[in-house]
């Protein structure tokens, strides 16, 4: 098929409304949440069905033409905006957004891609359940573009990442056909679990239509806490002593900078309950047990009085609850508001998060004194945000090296939850091993032998 047929095949497929190629009603896809990267497609397509999505792909292989999954646009990485070719069809699976099932007994709930996150949260909420996946990002990410980045988020520590929610998955093939793989299974050795081979591969092996997702009962106590401490290495000694005190029920431990929220109550006008300190944990514990909050609270006594933090606060209501979270959650934007932000999503063995800290602080304020580090991260799971604000003229590549080397030396990854996309390719080329590139060269290749789907996300090969 030629180029120039497609959009009115595509239209065949999808309806006339269904089919975007306006250059106003364009914008939208042609630029990625942080505006850093641009692209320009032919045009966009939002299929109202899987059979639709598969005939779409169909259409695209025969005109030789890529595919650019698109869920929320929320992704950090660049993955669902397109190159400048204007050859490349973006498919957003927005209008694919039913709740398919709520199985309580099972505890599952079976999804379109094109759902908010926070709408299936919602979903379950009346029904004693929890969709224990969150993110600031959550009233626009989608379930497909959570499935297809692994996100983490801030309750990684007890749930895992999105990955260990995920039963089963339909998806539609760099060849057009549809596996239907939506089982509900928490047990199934029968063979390869090939779903995973397409949680977290950014859209460059397969479109996520649908996934069943494993719930978890509803804790019906919460405690939300924020503390003061002097450091990064007393932040983990607080981590420690949860852990002996409270255990499972550590649900959320949040470390960030006195300068990352110096910057939210500036720019968000948000007020921190506390006085002013070079470090702050937020933690939250959940349980269906009485009692959590009187442990929770004698473990946090102890803790200010042996002065391993030196100040803190326990939200008293759900709405101190939010305004705390609120803190946590703006950094981001804070951080948009403050100038040029370079990002590095980094992880780390937990134990190496105070040395890796003073490392690549050391490292980064010698090569460039003019640099601002806007620290936060999860960092109960070993995953800090280490973002640097600096002048327009910065070489941005030249500091993501040297905080990357930093990372490497501490077996670290460079990217802990917010994938390659098109902003770490080469990164990962300098940062992985040749035979584990080579390896997943190889499932792309046989996944997707024309290269397809997202052709220069997450790998060189275009
Ligand atoms: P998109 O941005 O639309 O796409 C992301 C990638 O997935 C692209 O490569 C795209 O091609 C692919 N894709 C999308 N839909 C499909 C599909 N149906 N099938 C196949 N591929 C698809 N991430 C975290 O992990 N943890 C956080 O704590 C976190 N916090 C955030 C906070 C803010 C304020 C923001 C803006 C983002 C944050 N993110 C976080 C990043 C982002 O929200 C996640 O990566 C999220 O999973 C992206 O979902 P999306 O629907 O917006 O995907
Ligand atoms: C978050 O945890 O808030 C985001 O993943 C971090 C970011 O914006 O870098
Ligand atoms: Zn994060």
């Amino acid at each position: 098929m030629r180029l120039e047929a497609l959009p009115a095949a595509l239209a065949q497929v999808v309806g006339e409304r269904g089919l975007v190629t306006d250059e106003t009603d364009l914008h939208p896809y042609c630029h990625d949440w942080r505006h850093m990267f641009k692209g320009h497609p032919l045009c966009a397509v939002l299929p109202r069905n899987t059979r639709e999505v598969a005939e779409v792909v169909r259409l695209c292989v025969a005109a030789g033409v890529a595919v650019v999954p698109h869920g929320g646009n929320t992704g950090l990485s660049g993955g669902a905006t397109p190159d400048g070719s204007g050859r490349q069809v973006v498919l957003s699976v927005a209008r694919m957004n039913a709740i398919r099932d709520i199985d309580v007994m099972g505890e599952t709930i079976e999804v379109e891609a094109g759902c908010i996150l926070q709408t299936a949260q919602e979903a379950v909420d009346d029904k004693g359940l929890l969709l224990p996946i969150t993110l600031a990002a959550e009233g626009s990410a989608c379930i497909g573009g959570i499935v297809a980045t692994n996100a983490g988020g801030t309750n990684v520590l007890r749930y895992g990442m999105a990955r260990s929610r995920i039963l089963g998955l339909e998806v539609v093939t760099a060849d057009g056909q549809v596996i239907n793989g939506l089982r509900r299974l928490r047990k199934d050795n029968a063979g390869y679990d090939w779903k995973q081979w397409f949680i977290g591969s950014e859209g460059t092996l397969g479109i996520v239509t649908a996934a069943v997702l494993q719930l978890a009962p509803k804790p019906r106590y919460r405690v939300t806490a924020l503390l003061a401490v002097r450091s990064p290495a007393d932040a983990l000694q607080v981590l420690c002593a949860a852990r002996l005190a409270i255990g499972e029920t550590l649900t959320g431990f949040e470390l960030m900078s006195g300068a990352a929220l110096e910057r939210v109550t500036r720019h968000q006008h948000l007020k921190v309950p506390l006085g002013d300190a070079a470090w702050y944990v937020l933690l939250e514990a959940s349980s269906s047990l009485p009692g959590l909050r009187d442990a929770t609270e004698s473990f946090l006594g102890e803790v200010l009085e042996k002065e391993i933090a030196t100040d803190g606060v326990v939200a008293e209501s759900a709405r101190q609850e939010a305004d705390l979270w609120a803190l946590r959650e703006s950094i981001t934007e804070a951080e948009g508001r403050e100038g040029r932000s370079v990002k590095h999503d980094v992880s780390v063995p937990i134990s190496s998060i105070p040395d890796f800290l003073k490392t690549a602080d050391e490292a980064v304020m010698r090569a460039f004194p003019e640099a601002r580090i806007n620290t936060f991260g999860h960092a109960g799971d070993g995953n800090l945000h280490y973002n640097v604000i600096v002048p327009a003229a910065l070489d941005a590549l030249a500091l993501n090296r040297l905080v990357h080397d930093v990372v490497v030396s501490f077996g670290g990854s460079i990217s802990a939850e917010h994938g390659i996309g098109q902003y770490r390719v080469d990164e990962l080329v300098r940062c992985r091993a040749p035979v584990e590139l080579a390896m997943a060269r190889r499932i792309k290749a046989a996944l997707d032998p024309q290269n397809t789907l997202n052709p220069g996300k997450v790998f060189a090969l275009r």
